[in-house]
């Protein structure tokens, strides 16, 4: 497993790596959904590239950067034994050096939900992303439907940016409660953990309507919200029943539809989704 940090080391490393070349990029602090990632990455190429790379710019000025879970020692014990090629830990300094003036801003797909929520957060994401594909070069990029909206977000760009690479999409690994799996499920405890299985099962008595017949949003809505309302520790940010592809919110469900929530567990921001259809 090689291991880079400058853009320079990277590129010299990314040569050597011939056929398809998959690239999992991560903020770090690596749990079983990432793992799942560079599985899935392993099995479709030939070379694996991880990034561990905690962006700066996708944070907000309330969202406390420095406090992001970080832990490279076991991060590469982690995905050594899984048969990563290459890492890549650029610094704040690499990626966004003294001057640096150049940012993607994907329109209408990042404005509602998260985008609302937190201003500025994809234009973020989807700079950090972009430089992260013109740097790696890779035939496939994998990222996990937990984030669904930055799973639409970099579809877009990819399309719009003519990226020569497929994005995959991976489904989302949970616990056995169901709690999907997140670096900042760390922050949960005691009670908190237990009632942060309520996004599940808000979700769950959704689908369970949806796949009974029902397929009016607002109902949709609804019983997501009964079902969090009766958890005291969850404090409801939003629920949506959404388009998949533009995340245009649906009074009649029909098509690939996501249901999706952000919910604080206490100080713990949580978000979930599924897709129906
Ligand atoms: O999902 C993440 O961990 C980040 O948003 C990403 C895609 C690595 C960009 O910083």
């Amino acid at each position: 497993m090689n291991l880079a940090i400058n853009i320079d080391e990277l590129r010299e490393a990314r040569i050597s790596l011939t056929g398809k070349v998959g690239l999992v990029p991560t903020m770090g602090y690596l749990h079983e959904g990432h793992l799942s990632l560079i599985r899935q990455a392993k099995a479709e190429c030939e070379h694996v590239i991880l990034t561990i790379f905690v962006n700066p710019t996708q944070f907000g000025a309330n969202e406390d950067l420095s406090k992001y879970p970080r832990d490279m020692e076991r991060d590469l014990a982690l995905v050594k034994p899984l048969g990563v090629d290459l890492v890549w830990t650029p610094s704040a300094e690499i990626m966004y050096p003294t001057g640096y003036q150049t940012w993607v801003e994907v329109e209408a797909v990042s404005y509602p939900l998260e985008g609302a929520n937190r201003p500025g957060h994809f234009k973020g994401v989807a700079t950090v992303v972009a430089k992260l594909f013109n740097v790696t070069q890779p035939d496939k990029a994998y990222f996990g439907q937990k984030d669904a909206q930055q799973v639409a977000v970099i579809r877009r760009m990819a399309v719009d940016l003519n990226f020569p690479l497929d994005v995959v999409v991976c489904p989302t690994v949970r616990e056995a409660d169901g709690l999907a799996m997140s670096s900042r499920n760390k922050y949960l405890e005691g009670e908190y953990r237990k009632a942060a299985g309520v996004l599940f099962k808000a979700l769950s008595a959704a689908k369970l309507l949806y796949e009974g017949g029902e397929r009016s949003g607002e109902v949709l809505k609804g019983k997501m919200k009964e079902v969090l309302a009766n958890e005291p520790l969850a404090e409801l940010q939003y629920v949506s029943c959404a388009d998949y592809d533009t995340l245009k919110e649906l009074a009649i469900v029909k098509g690939k539809t996501l249901l999706s929530m952000a919910v604080l567990i206490g100080k713990t921001r949580l978000i979930d989704n599924f897709v129906l259809g």
